[in-house]
C-alpha cells in the first residue's frame, strides 16, 4: 500500500516561486524514509581530490557508458545482497525520499535545494567510485539546456543491452521520454529563463522560498521524465525520483548550471553569505559507511571536492531578452512592427500589456487580422498568435492582463504596410473584436 503523500512538482511550477516549502504537504512518515541510525562524523574537504571535469551524457566515450553501466549495475547489486547497505541504490533514493519531507525535513523549494543536491551527488559520486574501484569516475549530466538534448538520453532507455539489463533503465517514466520525444518547448518559455534571473535568491532560492531554476525547468521535467499516473513515479514524485538513474544527470545539470550562473557573473550572481545558510548542515553516508556531517560552506567551491564543469551552458548564451516597444495606436488598434523585420532573430515574442478582457469566462483566440473562416482549425491558422483562458469566477469587470504571443510570420509580415490588428475571438467563432491594450513590445532572444 502506498502511503507517498505527492509531492506536486507539477503545481510547484504553474504556481511559480510563490510556493515555499511550508506551504507543502509533508511526507507522511514512512519506515523507509526514516534516516538510518549512525554516529556523524565532521566532514573534512579531501586534500588530494583530483580535479575531474564531469561531462555531459552525450559525449561519454562507449568505455565511459559501460563504466556508468557497470557503476549503477554495482549500485544495484547491493541493495540485493545487503538491502540495509547504506550506499546501495534504493538505500541512497531513500536519502532523497527523508530530505523532501520524510523525517529529515524539507531541503526543496528554499536556498538549500542547490547545496543539499551538490552534496548528495558528491557522496552519490564516491560511493560509484568506491564500487568501481576508480577514483576517476565522475557523474555525467544530462544538458537539457541544449536544445539539442530535449530527449530521454538513449543509454537510459533500452531496458537491456544486448542481453544484460540495462542499470541505468527505469520502468517509471512517461511515454513520451520512452518514446524519445522532445519535451515541450513551454518548458523553456523565452521570457522565463532561470540563468537571467538577477541574483541567487532569484535563481536558487532564498530562507523560505524556491528559486526560478527549483521552479521552472528542474521540476517541469521532473514532471515530464515521470510516469503521468498517480502518484507519478518515479522522477515525477520527490520520494521516488532518486530510484531513476535519470535523476543523477538531470540533478548534475543543475548543479552545473547554478556553477555557471555564479561563474557569469561572481559578483551579482554570488551565494548567499548569510550564516544561517552557510553553516546549514545536513548528514550522508559516504562510501565507507561513515555517516558524515557536511556543511553548505564546504560545497560552495566544486573543485577541492574534485570535481568541476567546463565554463558554458546552452541557457546561459542569451542574456536578457532585446524588448522593442513597437507603435500602437488606441483608436485604430493597429501595432506598427520596425522594419526590417527579415532580420529579427529566431526567438521572438509579443508582449502585450494591460489587454482589456473579453467580458465573458471562456477561452479566446488571439490573431493578426481576422479570425479564420468558420470550420478552419484556428490553431493552424498561420495568423493564431495565441490565446487567453479566463477561468470561471476569474472575470471581473475591467480585468486586465498581460499577454506573451508568438511573434509568427504574419505578424512580423505585416509591418511597413497599415500595421498589424491584434483581434481575439471567442474560440470556434469567427467574430473578432480588436484587443484593446496599452501597450505592444517585440521581444528577441
Ligand atoms: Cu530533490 Cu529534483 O529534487
Amino acid at each position: 500500500m502506498s502511503l507517498f503523500t505527492r509531492r506536486d512538482f507539477g503545481r510547484a511550477v504553474l504556481a511559480g516561486a510563490a510556493v515555499a516549502s511550508t506551504s507543502r504537504p509533508f511526507l507522511q512518515a514512512q519506515e523507509n524514509c526514516a534516516p538510518p541510525a549512525g554516529t556523524p562524523v565532521d566532514f573534512v574537504i579531501p586534500t588530494a581530490a583530483q580535479n575531474i571535469i564531469r561531462k555531459s551524457v552525450a559525449e561519454l566515450t562507449t568505455s565511459e557508458i559501460a563504466r556508468l553501466r557497470l557503476a549503477y549495475q554495482r549500485l544495484r547489486d547491493l541493495t540485493t545482497s545487503d538491502p540495509d547497505d547504506p550506499r546501495g541504490w534504493l538505500q541512497q533514493a531513500h536519502v532523497h525520499c527523508w530530505m523532501c519531507g520524510g523525517s529529515g525535513g524539507d531541503i526543496h523549494g528554499s536556498w538549500t535545494f542547490l547545496p543539499w543536491h551538490r552534496a548528495y551527488l558528491y557522496f552519490h559520486e564516491r560511493i560509484l567510485c568506491k564500487l568501481l574501484n576508480d577514483n576517476s569516475f565522475r557523474l555525467p549530466y544530462w544538458s537539457w539546456d541544449d536544445s539539442n538534448y530535449r530527449s530521454l538520453p538513449t543509454i537510459y532507455r533500452p531496458a537491456q543491452v544486448g542481453t544484460a539489463a540495462n542499470s541505468l533503465y527505469d520502468g517509471n517514466r512517461s511515454t513520451d521520454a520512452v518514446a524519445g520525444k522532445s519535451m515541450p518547448g513551454s518548458i523553456f518559455p523565452a521570457l522565463q529563463n532561470p540563468m537571467n534571473s538577477a541574483n541567487f535568491e532569484a535563481f536558487g532560492g532564498g530562507s523560505d522560498g524556491g528559486g526560478s531554476l527549483e521552479f521552472g525547468p528542474h521540476g517541469a521535467i521532473h514532471m515530464w521524465a515521470g510516469a503521468p499516473q498517480s502518484p507519478y513515479p518515479d522522477m515525477g514524485n520527490l520520494s521516488l525520483a532518486a530510484r531513476d538513474p535519470l535523476f543523477y544527470a538531470h540533478h548534475c545539470n543543475i548543479d552545473r548550471l547554478w556553477a555557471e550562473f555564479v561563474r557569469r557573473n561572481p559578483a551579482a550572481h554570488a551565494n548567499p553569505s548569510d550564516p544561517d545558510f552557510l553553516t546549514r548542515s545536513f548528514q550522508f553516508f559516504d562510501e565507507n559507511k561513515q555517516l558524515v556531517t557536511i556543511r553548505v560552506q564546504d560545497v560552495l567551491d566544486p573543485v577541492p571536492l574534485g570535481f568541476s564543469y567546463r565554463p558554458g551552458a546552452k541557457l546561459s548564451t542569451k542574456k536578457q531578452p532585446k524588448w522593442t516597444r513597437l507603435k500602437y495606436d488606441s483608436v485604430t488598434h493597429l501595432v506598427q512592427l520596425p522594419a526590417p523585420v527579415a532580420a529579427i532573430a529566431r526567438q521572438r515574442s509579443v508582449v502585450v500589456k494591460n489587454v482589456q478582457l473579453p467580458m465573458t469566462s471562456g477561452s479566446y483566440n488571439v490573431f493578426v487580422g481576422d479570425p479564420p473562416a468558420a470550420g478552419a482549425d484556428q490553431f493552424r491558422a498561420p495568423n493564431y498568435l495565441g490565446y487567453i483562458g479566463i477561468i470561471v469566477g476569474e472575470h471581473h469587470h475591467d480585468q486586465k492582463c498581460s499577454l506573451v504571443l508568438n511573434a509568427t510570420d504574419a505578424f512580423l509580415q505585416s509591418a511597413g504596410g497599415a500595421g498589424a490588428l491584434l483581434t481575439f475571438a471567442p474560440t470556434g467563432t469567427t467574430n473578432g473584436e480588436p484587443l484593446n491594450f496599452s501597450a505592444a513590445y517585440l521581444t528577441e532572444e
